[in-house]
């Protein structure tokens, strides 16, 4: 095992490392020139313009990273999108219509309830596409056509590099829907193809900042309570940090839209309380920042995570992690990076079992 971990002290920590080559493996075969080719759709132009909406289902951060896509996909190409969680897709008798098509997301390729969601699909006559990690899986070998994430084995339960490859998975199929339907213009496509093709060296920035993380980390290991916030995908990004904080360090954890805090969630913020703010969508900066005033006027303190240049954002702040300058679809792929690492550090330093963390398995076999 400790020669599988290759010096690394867990097996997370590792997998977080290979993001670089994790995204710039699964961008690179899909990338000719200045098109974008994604063979395994099995779908010519035509057949992509024929689609009218999509419906992701998926389970865990597979859901998450669906999440994301709902706001890349709507935003870029204009396809209304409905995500769903696996286990509640197959019994809320989903209205798939005529050009529907459903994207199924897994990292295992084995989870039950997205298997089940598969199949339920394709008894309707619908055609599934698969976006999974593990060749030869289950769902890789049930769905129509499988865009693989060349993320490679993936050991820690607490996913990390199949997350970020399912995020670019996503990008991609955006891209291209959007190309088709030229609801983007070549200059915007090419613009966003030079920011996929720098996302593997900002991630290995990101990643060298461990340190910096770690020590403000070392100080919220004996937290309650930790909140997430942010708008539009910055809540999607949320989500996900939230996810692995709690999944991994046991502390009690919440992902809220910023602006629904006022609505409920604000009652719980207390003296200390971390509240860590996701703000990577410039035209929300502004709204966010309200909200930030809101908690930290009740006396959070408010960690923030946003793009080098928002400078705005430090009055409404106590500490803050700056990600490098992207398009602002793809700023998941950035921000994701320090809420990892959090997330690792204050694990690691309650002592809790990082890789395995108790009553979570890495795939989920049962409904
Ligand atoms: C389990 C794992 C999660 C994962 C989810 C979906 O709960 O602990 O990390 O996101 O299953 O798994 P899948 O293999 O379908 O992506």
């Amino acid at each position: 095992e400790a020669a599988e971990k290759a010096g690394y002290e867990h097996f997370m920590l590792k997998e977080m490392y290979e993001q670089p080559k994790t995204v710039a493996d699964t961008l690179s075969p899909r990338i000719k020139g200045n098109d974008i080719v994604i063979e395994e759709l099995g779908m010519s132009d035509a057949e992509l313009l024929s689609i009218k909406k999509i419906h992701i289902v998926a389970c865990g951060s597979a859901y998450h990273a669906g999440v994301t896509g709902k706001y890349v996909l709507e935003g870029l190409a204009r396809i209304p999108v409905e995500v769903d969680l696996a286990s509640e897709f197959r019994y809320r008798n989903p209205i798939l219509e005529d050009g529907a098509m459903v994207v199924v997301i897994s990292q295992s390729g084995e989870t039950a309830d997205t298997l089940a969601a598969l199949r339920e699909s394709k008894k309707r006559g619908f055609k599934v596409l698969g976006i999974v990690n593990v060749v030869g899986s289950s769902i890789a070998r049930e769905s129509d056509n499988v865009m693989y994430t060349w993320a490679g084995p993936e050991i820690a339960v607490a996913t990390t590099k199949a997350y970020s490859a399912q995020l670019i998975a996503l990008y991609l199929l955006a891209m291209k829907f959007a190309r088709v339907k030229h609801t983007v213009t070549e200059t915007e496509f090419s613009d966003m193809l030079g920011d996929l093709a720098r996302l593997p060296d900002q991630i290995e920035l990101l990643l060298n900042n461990k340190n910096r993380i770690q020590r403000f980390a070392n100080r919220y290991i004996a937290a309650k309570d930790v909140f997430f916030i942010g708008r539009g995908i910055d809540y999607a990004i949320s989500m996900e940090g939230s996810l692995k904080l709690k999944e991994i360090s046991y502390i009690h954890s919440e992902a809220y839209a910023a602006g629904e805090l006022k609505h409920g969630t604000i009652s719980l913020i207390e003296e200390g309380t971390l509240v860590a703010s996701v703000s990577t969508q410039p035209a929300l900066y502004k709204k966010t920042i309200s909200n930030m005033v809101e908690v930290k006027s009740r006396g959070a303190f408010v960690l923030a995570v946003t793009c080098e240049g928002n400078r705005e954002i430090e009055k409404a702040s106590d500490y803050v992690i700056y990600i490098p300058q992207t398009n602002p679809f793809f700023t998941n792929s950035l921000a994701i990076i320090p809420l990892q690492l959090f997330s690792y550090y204050v694990a690691v330093g309650k002592g809790c079992d990082v890789d395995k963390p108790r009553n979570l398995a890495k795939s989920v076999t049962v409904e």
